[in-house]
C-alpha cells in the first residue's frame, strides 16, 4: 500500500479507494503531488511549476534559480520564514527569539499496523488492517525533529495524518503552531462545507463557493464545541450526495481547533488544520516531544454519501473500542424532560414499572440526584447522594430498574464544580481561574483545572466510587460550559499558553481510566447537547446526545448534519414530549418516534401520563424498532434527501443491513404544501440485479402496520430490481398534513 521510489524520490499511498503522492525534492523539501482516485504508477504526467514568479523569494542555496521559491510549490507540511508565505503549519520560537527554522528530509521508515499516539485518541489497526510511513524532517543545525506520520487502511477510504515533534537541540523551544496536517491542491474549483450550530441547534451544513483568502472554521472555547465542528470538505461545485469528488477532514480531538482553506494567488488551495495556534503555545524541554492530535482524510468519488460511508466505516471499525463497538444499543427512558430535578424514588420507580410494561430497557437518572441539587445552581462537585429525593439512595433506583429487567444508567457531569459546593470551598485553586481576575460562571458553574493530576485523580476516585457498587450500566458524562479564564493555578508564567490543551489531555488521561476500568459499562458522552460531538469522545465513549432540542423536525436536520461525518449508531436520539420543550412544536408521534429511530433510540419524556392509546403505540414503536434495530444501528445509512437541499421541507434516509437483505428507508415532509409536488424519492446503494419486496409500509400519522395502510400503498407486496428503485423510484402519496413521517422496509430475494 506504501512504497517509496528511490529513483523518483516519489512516495506513494494508495488503496484500492485513493492514491496519495509526494515527492522528496532537491533531497530536502516535501512536495505534495497528488490525491485522487487510486493510479496504477506516479510518474508525474503534470510537472510541477518551475515559473520565475515576482515576489516570490527563494531560498539562500538557490538564490540563482529563480524558478524555484517555497512560495509557489505544494507543500506537504509547509514551513514559515522562509518564503511561504501561504498558512504555516509549524510556528517555532528559538530562544533568540526569532521564528525561522529549516526542515529538512531525513528519511522515512514503512511500518505494519498503525502505532497509537502518545496520550491522545487515534484510530487503532490490526497489523494486516494497515500499513503506515514516517517521514522525518530534521533542522539542519540539530535543533528540532519533525516526524509526519500517515497511515493507509486496507479497503477503508480514510488516510490518516499526525505529526510528532521533538526538541533535539539543548536550548528550549516555544511552539506557537503545531498543525496535524498540511494539504495544497493545484485548484480551488471547490466548494467549501462546514458544519455550523449553536446550543440546540447543532451541525447544520454550510456549503458555500470557496473564496478567494484565508477562511476558517474553529473553536476557542477548548471544546469541539456546538458552534463549528471539527471537520471540513472541499466538494466540486457539482459533487452530490451520491456522486462527485470530495475532500474531507474530520480531526480526532475535543478542544479548540482550527481549519483553515486559503486560495492563494495562483489559485492553488491549501488546508491546514489542527490545534488552534491563537488558543495554543507550548515549551518544548531538550527531549521532549510533542504528538499533535490526529486527522482522518477522506477522498471519495461517490459524492458526499460516499464521504460519510467512508468516515462512519472507519469509526466503526478503528475508532470505536469496547463491548459496544458493534452491539445495538439498550432502549432508554430518561427522567430529565420528565421530571427536570423534582423527582425522588417514588417517581423513579412508578417510570421504571411503565419502561418495563412498555418494552424499554433502560433507566437513566439524569441531573439532581446529588449534594442538595434541586436546580443547577449548586452541588457539581460533591458525587454524594441526595437522600432527601432518594431514601434507598442510587441502589434503590437500580434496584428498581434491575428488578424489572432493565438497565440502570446515571448522569454525572465531572468536570465542573459549583461554587455553592463543598468541593469548591475546600479547593478553591482547583479551578481554571486567572489569579487576579473575576472568574466567568456558565450556568453558575467553573471547569476544574483538568490539567492538574490531583483533580484527575479526585474526579476517577468520585466516579469509581460509585461506579464500584456494581449497580451502573451506563453513565452519561455531561459538560455544561466553555472554557474561560484558561489558566492554571501554579503553572509557570511561560506554560500557561499550554492549560488548554493540558485541560484535553488530563480529560482523556481521566476517560481512559475511567473506561478500562468498567469495561461494562456503556458510556455517553454529552456537552448540553452535541457540543463535544466529536471523533476523540467516541474514542472512549461509544455514543453522544445529539442535542439538546428533542423537537422531530429540528432533530431531522441536526441528525442529518452529525451524519456528514458520524455514523448513526452514535447519536442518542429520543422521543419527547409535545408541546415540544425546546421550541413548542407539536409533532406527530410518529414522526418523533421515526426521527429518533435514526439514532440509539429512547423516550425523554414522562412515560407515566401517557394514555393508554398511547401506550399501545408506544409498545408497537419499540417492538418495530427492536425488530429493525440491526439494520437501523448496524447497517449503512445513506441520506437520500437532506433538510438543506432544496424547499428545505423533505429529509429522507435510508438504512440497508450488514447483510444487505433488509432496507429501511424513511421521508419526512414538515409542511404540507397546496398542490402538492409528487416527490420521486429514489433509493441508492441497491444491487441492480437484485429483487426487493416491500414487506412493511407505514404511512402517516399511524403505526400500526395495518392492512389499510398496506392497500392503501400499491407498493404493498410487490417486488421490483434494485435498478428500478435507484433509477426510477418511487412515489410519495399526497400529504395533507404537516410534519408527517413515512417508512418502508423493503427486503431482498434470497
Ligand atoms: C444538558 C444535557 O444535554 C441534558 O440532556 C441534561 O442532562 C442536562 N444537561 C442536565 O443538567
Amino acid at each position: 500500500m506504501i512504497s517509496f521510489d528511490e529513483q523518483t524520490q516519489v512516495f506513494h499511498l494508495r488503496n484500492d479507494r485513493f492514491s496519495y503522492v509526494f515527492e522528496v525534492a532537491r533531497g530536502r523539501y516535501l512536495l505534495h503531488r497528488y490525491w485522487g482516485r487510486p493510479l496504477r504508477a506516479f510518474r508525474g504526467s503534470a510537472e510541477l511549476p518551475a515559473l520565475d514568479r515576482a515576489f516570490s523569494p527563494q531560498p539562500e542555496d538557490y538564490e540563482n534559480d529563480r524558478t524555484f521559491s517555497l512560495d509557489v510549490l505544494p507543500q506537504e507540511f509547509s514551513q514559515q520564514g522562509h518564503g511561504d508565505f501561504r498558512i504555516p503549519s509549524l510556528g517555532v520560537v528559538l530562544p533568540d527569539g526569532t521564528d525561522v527554522i529549516d526542515l529538512f528530509y531525513d528519511g522515512y521508515r514503512i511500518l505494519r499496523g498503525k502505532p497509537g499516539l502518545q496520550g491522545l485518541p487515534a484510530l487503532y489497526a490490526q497489523e494486516d488492517e494497515a500499513e503506515t510511513l514516517e517521514v522525518t524532517l530534521r533542522d539542519p543545525r540539530g535543533r528540532l525533529k519533525v516526524v509526519l506520520s500517515y497511515t493507509v487502511f486496507t479497503g477503508d477510504g480514510v488516510l490518516t495524518r499526525s505529526v510528532r515533534i521533538e526538541n533535539t537541540g539543548e536550548a528550549p523551544l516555544r511552539l506557537k503552531q503545531a498543525a496535524s496536517f498540511c494539504v495544497d491542491f493545484p485548484d480551488h474549483a471547490f466548494d467549501r462545507l462546514s458544519l455550523y450550530g449553536g446550543h440546540a441547534a447543532e451541525r447544520s451544513l454550510e456549503r458555500c463557493r470557496l473564496l478567494r483568502g484565508i477562511e476558517e472554521t474553529a473553536s476557542a472555547r477548548g471544546a469541539s464545541s456546538h458552534q463549528q465542528s471539527p471537520f471540513l470538505a472541499l466538494a466540486r461545485p457539482e459533487t452530490g450526495e451520491l456522486a462527485g469528488e470530495v475532500y474531507a477532514f474530520s480531526l480526532i480531538y475535543s478542544g479548540s481547533f482550527s481549519m483553515k482553506t486559503e486560495v492563494e494567488q495562483f489559485g492553488t488551495t491549501r488546508v491546514v488544520a489542527g490545534l488552534n495556534p491563537a488558543d495554543f503555545s507550548w515549551q518544548l524541554q531538550p527531549g521532549e516531544v510533542f504528538q499533535t492530535p490526529e486527522v482522518v482524510c477522506v477522498y471519495a468519488a461517490d459524492g458526499l454519501n460516499g464521504m460519510s460511508q467512508a468516515f462512519h466505516a472507519a469509526y466503526r471499525k478503528h475508532l470505536l473500542r469496547g463491548k459496544y463497538r458493534h452491539a445495538v444499543r439498550p432502549i432508554l427512558v430518561n427522567n430529565w424532560e420528565a421530571t427536570y430535578f423534582d423527582f425522588d424514588d417514588e417517581k423513579m420507580d412508578a417510570l421504571a414499572a411503565c419502561a418495563a410494561d412498555l418494552g424499554l430497557e433502560l433507566l437513566v437518572l439524569d441531573d439532581g440526584w446529588f449534594g442538595h441539587r434541586n436546580d443547577d445552581n449548586t452541588s457539581l462537585g460533591d458525587w454524594a447522594i441526595n437522600r432527601e429525593k432518594l431514601k434507598g439512595g442510587i441502589e434503590g433506583v437500580a434496584a428498581s430498574a434491575h428488578r424489572r429487567g432493565l438497565k440502570f444508567g446515571l448522569w454525572f457531569e465531572p468536570e465542573m464544580v459549583s461554587k455553592d459546593s463543598a468541593l469548591y470551598r475546600a479547593h478553591p485553586d482547583w479551578v481554571l481561574r486567572a489569579p487576579d481576575a473575576p472568574m466567568s460562571f456558565g450556568r453558575h458553574q467553573l471547569v476544574l483545572d483538568l490539567s492538574r493530576t490531583e483533580v484527575q485523580d479526585y474526579i476517577v476516585a468520585c466516579v469509581s466510587k460509585i461506579l464500584e457498587t456494581g449497580v451502573v450500566d451506563y453513565v452519561k458524562w455531561d459538560f455544561n460550559r466553555h472554557l474561560t479564564e484558561a489558566f492554571s493555578a501554579g503553572r509557570a508564567p511561560e506554560r500557561q499558553g499550554e492549560t488548554k490543551h493540558r485541560y484535553v489531555l488530563g480529560l482523556y488521561a481521566v476517560l481512559e481510566r475511567i473506561t478500562q476500568a468498567f469495561p461494562d459499562v456503556l458510556f455517553e458522552s454529552c456537552s448540553g447537547g452535541g457540543g463535544r460531538f466529536d471523533a476523540a469522545m467516541l474514542y472512549y465513549m461509544p455514543q453522544t446526545w445529539t442535542s439538546d432540542d428533542t423537537d422531530a423536525v429540528c432533530r431531522q436536520a441536526i441528525q442529518t448534519g452529525t451524519s456528514y461525518v458520524f455514523p448513526p449508531l452514535t447519536m442518542g436520539a429520543h422521543v419527547s414530549v409535545v408541546p415540544n420543550h425546546q421550541v413548542g412544536r407539536v409533532t406527530p408521534m410518529q414522526t418523533r418516534a421515526f426521527t429518533a429511530m435514526m439514532g440509539c433510540y429512547g423516550y425523554e419524556l414522562d412515560i407515566t401520563q401517557l394514555s393508554e392509546e398511547e401506550k399501545q403505540e408506544v409498545r408497537a414503536q419499540v417492538a418495530l424498532y427492536k425488530r429493525l434495530r440491526p439494520t437501523l444501528q448496524l447497517g449503512t445509512f445513506t441520506r437520500l434527501l437532506t433538510p438543506f437541499d432544496g424547499t428545505k421541507n423533505e429529509t429522507a434516509w435510508m438504512f440497508k443491513s450488514e447483510d444487505a437483505r433488509e432496507v429501511a428507508v424513511f421521508y419526512f415532509k414538515t409542511l404540507a404544501e397546496p398542490a402538492t409536488p409528487i416527490r420521486r424519492l429514489r433509493l441508492a446503494g441497491l444491487d441492480p440485479d437484485a429483487r426487493y419486496t416491500f414487506r412493511e409500509y407505514y404511512p402517516a400519522q399511524t403505526l400500526s402496520h395495518d392492512s389499510l395502510g398496506m392497500a392503501r400503498q400499491s407498493l404493498a407486496g410487490k417486488t421490483f430490481y434494485g435498478d428500478e428503485l435507484m433509477q426510477e423510484g418511487i412515489n410519495i402519496e399526497k400529504i395533507d398534513a404537516d410534519f408527517t413521517a413515512y417508512l418502508w422496509v423493503l427486503e431482498k430475494k434470497a
